[in-house]
Formats: C-alpha cells, sequence, structure tokens
C-alpha cells in the first residue's frame, strides 16, 4: 500500500520585468511583423517585412476567421468514443483556420556583454528560432514553455539584431481549437556572464508545521564554475517582512547547486482559502561582486495523499471540486491575457471550485501564477497522447524523437521544462502524465508510464503524479493502472468501485468528470436523461440531464464524493466552454463548432448548471437558483417542470401566488456509480408537473426551523424594450461597472442584456446587436454562447442568444473616460462611461 507524505513548499520564478542592474526582463509585446504562408527566406537579416501586418503579442492568427466548414475537416473515428468508422468531424477543432504557416519578425537591442536568452512561454507551433539570420532553437511541441540562449548570436554592439520566428500548424493535428502563432509572452532576459539560468531554483519545504517550517532552496548558478561565490538570500513573509536570512560561501562543480536550508516561525500556509505568498530574494556574489539578484516566490503547505482517506491539504482532508479547462479564452482565442485569465478565476471560485486541471497541456505561466495568488490548487498535464497518435499529426510524432538535448527525448525534454518550471508553485498539486493515452492498452504502455513518472519523480520528489484513464479494463488488467502514484478515472463512475477494490492504492481520483452537455438558456421537453441525444436545433438541453454516451449528468459524481472516503473528488468536464469538439454535434453538424460541455459557456455567461455546482460546492454563501425562464408563449396549460440549484434543504414554489407545494432535499441509495442511477433529489429540487401561465414563478427556501430565508423570482418578459449593460462579473457580486486600468491590456467583459419595459429578460431574444466604443477604452470581442453561431468575435456585432451577450473592451494606454454604446432594431439603446485610470 502506498502511504506518501508529500510536504513541499514550493516557489517559482517571478520577474516581472527589470529587477536589478545585473539583470533585466523584457517582454517583448509590440512591434512584431507577421505574415501567414511560407515566407522563404524570412529568417534573414534584410528580408523585406515591411509589407506584413503588425502585430502585438499574445497574438492569434487564427482568431480572426471566418469561420468556415473546410477548415481542418476531419474524417476520423474517434475511437475513445469507441468509434469504429470513420465519419466527417465537422468543427472539431473550432472551424477556424489555424492550419498553415506564420511568420513573425521584430528587431531588439540587447547589452552587450551580457548574456542574452529568449524565453518563450509557448509557440503553436514547431517554432523555428532565428537571430539575425541563424536558427538558434526549434521546440515542436505549441505549449512547451522554451528558452534559448542567443549570446553568441546578437550584432556585437547588440544594436538592431532581427529575430524571426517560423510556425506550423498543421491539419488534424489537434481534437480541439489549439489557436495558432505567438499566443504567449515571450521574454528577452539579459544577465551577466554568472547568472542563476531560467527555473533555476529549485525550493521544497522539507518540514510543514504550524509551528515552523524549514525551507530548503537550491540554487543553480552557471557561469560560476571555479569562481568563489556567496549567496545571500532573505526570506519575506506574504507581508513583505524579512523572516529568516542566510549566507553562504563555496565553490560548486558543474550541475551541482548552492543549497540554503532556514526556517520559517509560525507559517502562514498556502490553500484556497488563504492563499499567503512568500518570497525568498536571493543575491549572488562571484568573487565578492553583485552577479545577480534572484526572486523564487512560494508558499508553504502539506500535501498527503492517504490510502483510504484521499487527499489532505495542510493535514485537513478535502475531495478536490475541481474542472477541467482548455486554454482558449473563447472569443479572445489563445492569446493569453492576465484579465481574461482572472474573470475566469474569479467566477471558478465563487462557485466553490478550488483546483484546475490543464487538459491537456502545459498552461500559461500567468495562469500558474495567478493560481497561486487567487488560490486554486492546480494539476498540470502535458500531453493528450503520447507515442500512439489520437490525431493523425499529433504530438506522438516528436514523443520518442531525439531533442536539441543529446540523449534526450522531445517527451522527456518537454516534461523536464515543465517540472522546473513550476514545481515551486505552490498551487500546484500533483502533476498528470498524459490523458486517455491510447498506450494505455499496449502491452507495454506501463513502460511508458514508468518513464514518464520515473521523470517526474527525479525532477520532483514532492509531488505524486496521475493520468487521466478512460480504458478501465486495459488499465486495470495490464498493471498500467497500478503503477500509476494516483489512479484518475475518466468517466466510468460505475467502475470506480472495481478499480478501489482492485488497484494497491486505496483512492480513486475522478480525473475528469459529467461531460453533462448543455446550451445557455435552451430548455427541451420531455425532460428527461438522455445520453448523445441531437436534435434538429443543434442544441443541448439546459435542465441539465443531457450528456454523451460515456458521460453522466453531475449528480453521480456529487454522490461519489460524498458517499464513499476513498473517492478523492473530481475534475469537471470542463468548466468553460471552449473552441472545437461540439459534441454530440460534432458529426456533420456544422455550423457548430464549440463545446457544450462547460459549465460556463464561451461568452463567460453562467449556464443554470453553474449553480448545481455552487448549491453544492460553495459553503460559504448560500445559492438560490430556479430554471426555466417563464416565458413558454402557446404552452399554457401544459407542464413545465422547474428544477432550484439551492444550497438551502427545502423550499416551496409558486406560479402567481398559488403554491406549487414544498420540496425537500431526499437521500438516494448509496452510488454504485452506474450512468442510470437518480440522485438528482439529493442535490436538486425538482417539481414535475407545474402547469405554466404566465406571470411570476416564485420559490421560497426555508432554513432548518422552517422559516423563509430567501427568496428568487422570475417573470414572463413582455416585448424587447431596452438594452442594459452590467458587469459580466455582476452575478458573483460585483454589481459596479469595471475600473480599467490604462496599460493597454486591461479587459472588461460587460454584459448585454435585452429586456422588457420593467427590466425582465427577454430569454428568446437573438437580434442583432452593433456596439460602439470611443475613448480610452475600445472593442476587443464579443460572444454569445450560442455553439452554432458564425458571428466573428472581432466584428462590433453579433447576435444575442437567450437575450443576452458578453462584450470585452480593452484599455487604452491613457488613462480617462470610456464610452460603451450598444443599440438593436427597434429596441432603446444604452451607453455607459468606464473609467480607465492609471
Ligand atoms: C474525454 C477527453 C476530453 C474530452 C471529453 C469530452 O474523454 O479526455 O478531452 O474529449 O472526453 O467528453
Amino acid at each position: 500500500m502506498m502511504n506518501i507524505r508529500y510536504a513541499l513548499l514550493t516557489a517559482l520564478v517571478w520577474i516581472p520585468f527589470s529587477v536589478s542592474a545585473q539583470r533585466s526582463q523584457i517582454t517583448m509585446e509590440k512591434d512584431w511583423r507577421f505574415s501567414l504562408g511560407e515566407n522563404g527566406n524570412a529568417h534573414m537579416v534584410d528580408y523585406d517585412d515591411s509589407g506584413w501586418e503588425t502585430v502585438t503579442v499574445p497574438h492569434d492568427w487564427a482568431i480572426y476567421g471566418p469561420f468556415d466548414v473546410n477548415n481542418d475537416l476531419q474524417n476520423v473515428a474517434v475511437t475513445q468514443n469507441f468509434e469504429k468508422k470513420a465519419s466527417l468531424k465537422t468543427g472539431r477543432t473550432g472551424g477556424l483556420p489555424y492550419v498553415g504557416a506564420g511568420w513573425y519578425r521584430r528587431h531588439f537591442d540587447a547589452p552587450s556583454g551580457k548574456k542574452v536568452e529568449l524565453l518563450f512561454e509557448g509557440a503553436m507551433s514547431e517554432a523555428r528560432v532565428y537571430v539575425n539570420g541563424k536558427q538558434v532553437c526549434f521546440r515542436p511541441y505549441g505549449y512547451s514553455s522554451f528558452h534559448c540562449d542567443i549570446t553568441s548570436f546578437l550584432n556585437a554592439d547588440g544594436k538592431d539584431n532581427v529575430l524571426a520566428v517560423s510556425l506550423v500548424n498543421r491539419p488534424q493535428s489537434s481534437r480541439w481549437y489549439p489557436g495558432a502563432g505567438l499566443y504567449r509572452n515571450v521574454h528577452l532576459i539579459c544577465t551577466e556572464p554568472v547568472h542563476v539560468p531560467v527555473w533555476g531554483t529549485h525550493l521544497t519545504t522539507p518540514h510543514v508545521g504550524t509551528d515552523y517550517a524549514s525551507v530548503r532552496l537550491e540554487t543553480m548558478v552557471s557561469g560560476g564554475e571555479g569562481k568563489a561565490l556567496r549567496i545571500k538570500t532573505v526570506i519575506y513573509s506574504p507581508d513583505g517582512v524579512p523572516v529568516s536570512e542566510k549566507t553562504f560561501a563555496g565553490k560548486t562543480g558543474e550541475g551541482q547547486p548552492l543549497v540554503q536550508n532556514f526556517v520559517v516561525e509560525n507559517p502562514e500556509l498556502w490553500s484556497p482559502e488563504s492563499p499567503s505568498l512568500y518570497r525568498a530574494v536571493s543575491e549572488i556574489y562571484a568573487e565578492n561582486e553583485l552577479a545577480d539578484t534572484y526572486e523564487t516566490r512560494f508558499g508553504i503547505r502539506s500535501i498527503e495523499y492517504v490510502p483510504e482517506k484521499g487527499f489532505f491539504l495542510n493535514g485537513v482532508r478535502r475531495k478536490f471540486q475541481g474542472v477541467c479547462n482548455h486554454h482558449d479564452l473563447g472569443p479572445l482565442g489563445t492569446a493569453v491575457n492576465v484579465s481574461a485569465l482572472k474573470h475566469q478565476l474569479l467566477m471558478l471560485k465563487d462557485m466553490g471550485c478550488d483546483a484546475i486541471r490543464t487538459s491537456h497541456n502545459m498552461p500559461a505561466p500567468d495562469l500558474v501564477r495567478l493560481c497561486d495568488e487567487l488560490g486554486l490548487m492546480m494539476m498540470i498535464e502535458p500531453f493528450d497522447e503520447w507515442d500512439i497518435a489520437k490525431c493523425r499529426n499529433g504530438y506522438h510524432r516528436f514523443f520518442n524523437e531525439p531533442s536539441d538535448v543529446p540523449g534526450m527525448k522531445w517527451a522527456e525534454r518537454d516534461m523536464v521544462d515543465m517540472l522546473h518550471q513550476w514545481r515551486n508553485n505552490p498551487c500546484v498539486v500533483m502533476w498528470s502524465i498524459g490523458n486517455e493515452v491510447p498506450t494505455q492498452c499496449s502491452a507495454d504502455g506501463y513502460k511508458v508510464a514508468r518513464y514518464l513518472q520515473d521523470i517526474c519523480h527525479r525532477e520532483d520528489p514532492t509531488r505524486p503524479c496521475t493520468c487521466g484513464m478512460d480504458q478501465v479494463s486495459c488499465v486495470l488488467d495490464n498493471g498500467f493502472a497500478a503503477l500509476i502514484d494516483i489512479p484518475g478515472l475518466n468517466y466510468r463512475t460505475f467502475r470506480y468501485h472495481e478499480a478501489y477494490e482492485n488497484l494497491p492504492h486505496g483512492f480513486v481520483l475522478g480525473s475528469e468528470t459529467a461531460s453533462t452537455v448543455s446550451s445557455r438558456g435552451v430548455y427541451k421537453f420531455p425532460v428527461e436523461k438522455r445520453f448523445g441525444a441531437v436534435d434538429p436545433d443543434h442544441q443541448c438541453s439546459a435542465y441539465d440531464m443531457d450528456a454523451c454516451s460515456w458521460s453522466n449528468v453531475p449528480d453521480i459524481d456529487f454522490a461519489l464524493a460524498d458517499d464513499y472516503e476513498w473517492t478523492m473528488g473530481q475534475f469537471v468536464w470542463t468548466g468553460f466552454d471552449y473552441l472545437g469538439e461540439p459534441s454530440p454535434y460534432d458529426k456533420n453538424s456544422w455550423p457548430n463548432h464549440s463545446s457544450m460541455f462547460g459549465i460556463i459557456d464561451l461568452a463567460s455567461i453562467p449556464k443554470d448548471r453553474f449553480y448545481l455546482y455552487r448549491s453544492i460546492w460553495n459553503k460559504k454563501e448560500p445559492t438560490l437558483h430556479v430554471l426555466p425562464h417563464w416565458n413558454w408563449q402557446g404552452m399554457e396549460q401544459t407542464e413545465i417542470p422547474v428544477f432550484v440549484y439551492t444550497s438551502y434543504d427545502e423550499a416551496e414554489l409558486f406560479v402567481n401566488g398559488v403554491s406549487q407545494g414544498r420540496r425537500r432535499k431526499a437521500p438516494t441509495p448509496k452510488a454504485k456509480g452506474l450512468q442510470t442511477e437518480s440522485h438528482e433529489q439529493r442535490y436538486r429540487l425538482m417539481w414535475n408537473d407545474v402547469v405554466y401561465e404566465p406571470g411570476e414563478l416564485k420559490v421560497v427556501a426555508y432554513d432548518e426551523s422552517g422559516a423563509p430565508v430567501a427568496e428568487k423570482v422570475v417573470r414572463t418578459a413582455g416585448r424587447p424594450h431596452h438594452l442594459e449593460i452590467v458587469n459580466g462579473r455582476a452575478f458573483i457580486g460585483e454589481t459596479e461597472l469595471p475600473v480599467l486600468k490604462a496599460d493597454g491590456k486591461d479587459l472588461a467583459y460587460l454584459t448585454v442584456r435585452v429586456v422588457d419595459a420593467d427590466g425582465n429578460l427577454c430569454p428568446d431574444y437573438a437580434g442583432l446587436l452593433e456596439f460602439r466604443t470611443s475613448g480610452a477604452a475600445s472593442y476587443r470581442a464579443s460572444a454569445n454562447g450560442d455553439p452554432t453561431c458564425l458571428d466573428i468575435f472581432h466584428e462590433p456585432n453579433m447576435h444575442a442568444f437567450g437575450g443576452m451577450l458578453t462584450l470585452i473592451v480593452q484599455a487604452g494606454e491613457t488613462p480617462g473616460k470610456a464610452s460603451v454604446t450598444v443599440r438593436g432594431k427597434g429596441i432603446r439603446p444604452v451607453t455607459v462611461t468606464l473609467d480607465v485610470t492609471k
């Protein structure tokens, strides 16, 4: 039996900009030139790029569309969904033009006499980087962060160097929208010849207690061989107070770190509820000269995975209330933006979510940083395939190929970079080595799993590994599941018990769960559980009873978590809708092109399901939500089921003041995990026989003593009358309009609502709305969450869906006021003013 105690404190290189005279880090955002196509010779210094587009990076060249069914049309059998015959998969990668070649070019200066590196946080994909006409590095995997030493390629005076990056995306290289281009940040890092290399520290906490923690910092120093080195490190508390300090002097052999141990008294422990972060600031002296200053940010916390009991953080048992997310940001595509990431995380936190799985690839560094700061645990996962293909042009092409490091395959190279980059981050509580890899079922598959897991253990002995497994028979039979530190099952809830009983671990993780499908505001009758159902409107029902043939509704996962100590909780597929994979409308179903799995839609508007998860997961604030909408003209006198998602145990429903009876959450038998089980009455209040009449639907919740404590009202809306603009996070309590920072990047998410004369949402409104912005911020993108809508995100107009859409406005670089106007035919327009401040 495994009984691992993982206790650690972790850290990360956190260097926003220039931090000292010895070290500078510049993010190369502006002044890039971009062109699609092969562009032979574009790596040459004197190549004429004057006709190219000027862009800022991060940049996703494909998000501007247009959508087209022929973009990466895939005629394939998706074997992991048990398909035996190939069929035409429409919209599988989002119907956007990501396939093809593209080039970026830029001039830059670098100080002479310094060590100079380029750090790419990710480049999609097959990146070849050239400096002054010569190739300096190649990185095939689009999700990996990588860096290259360009010192010897620079012009002698350091001035006017030419950087060129070529990227190629092949057809059928992904199962979802991967984005295209330099979609993550590019940094220029300049240091002294003696310096701490990129991701050059490793910080652990060998002991974590409430009275004290021990902190071990290993610092690599490059260029210091044979020199007298001295390192002085000060540890700062979350409040910025120095709490420990040490100096160590000595020489290091090549590849040997300088090691320092510290004690932090009465540490503030990191957790999702209290994400306290410390900093270790190190000065490195070579022959008594200050050579480098390096900061490692970390948190102090312990993690344990205990047989029969599951996961413990800081000694307290908890079940993962996690979600899986892909990396695209809906209408912004994959171009990473901090305020967009923050927007997503704040919504998830409000839902009670405490963990994210970066399915199925390395995340943007900003996401990991934000999870540290906001308090979300992470499972970081690198791969969707290993040596055996899921996609014709997927990562398997590189997995076993030699990398740029002699003796290392790309699989190891990519893993090592991922581990070095994030092994200091307290939010990361486990690694995943892969998702539903076909290698699960090959006779030697366990050897590949061991190879990858051993790399994790070698580079980070403090965290366990999981793997998202869906071929349960294979992995139980062939030893694959037995060797993974944490057995993660994707779906197959009906096999949890069998896995628990037949594996040596004493616990099972829901590494991927639910895949319930719904379209925001679209309700279908009769209300019944459906698996893989497809309808002529190409939408799924928002009653949260639709799933795919391999998946289930959320209630089973709640019951498994509640009923057994050995279940570790779950990572729901998915927190947000994403571009591509429009199951169950993935076969010949154009114009569908985005997922319906999200708890929150592609426009960042919550579906009803948000409140179902919130009612169970958010233990601090009450939830009371009623569905569906109450506009059923023509359906008078028919039964319209009403569901209430609430943290209260009991509620009463009224239609136009007439009670429809009280309902109380009722226990159900312990979960076996069968897809057909009905645990809904345990987690939802349901009135299945409400006869529709227009007017007012009201739910009143009662506390344990039977006293009314909260109510919610939905009214039948009249004719569309006017437009409203509210903060896109109003539903999580941010009711004031957002104030933007004049940094050229900050975003305001605004929800536009079409309402009747009394302010009731018109849930059927689907007309075209037009946007105009002026002043200190400008229009960036919009989305409506309709997976069948082909409106282009960056055009300043979009159809409403369910009476709503989201408008994203981006700050300029000058403080001031910004005006945002939305118009629609026959309805009163709306204008709001936003403040853009320094
Ligand atoms: C899983 C897979 C995910 C996604 C999901 C949809 O099997 O791991 O990437 O495809 O199914 O339900």
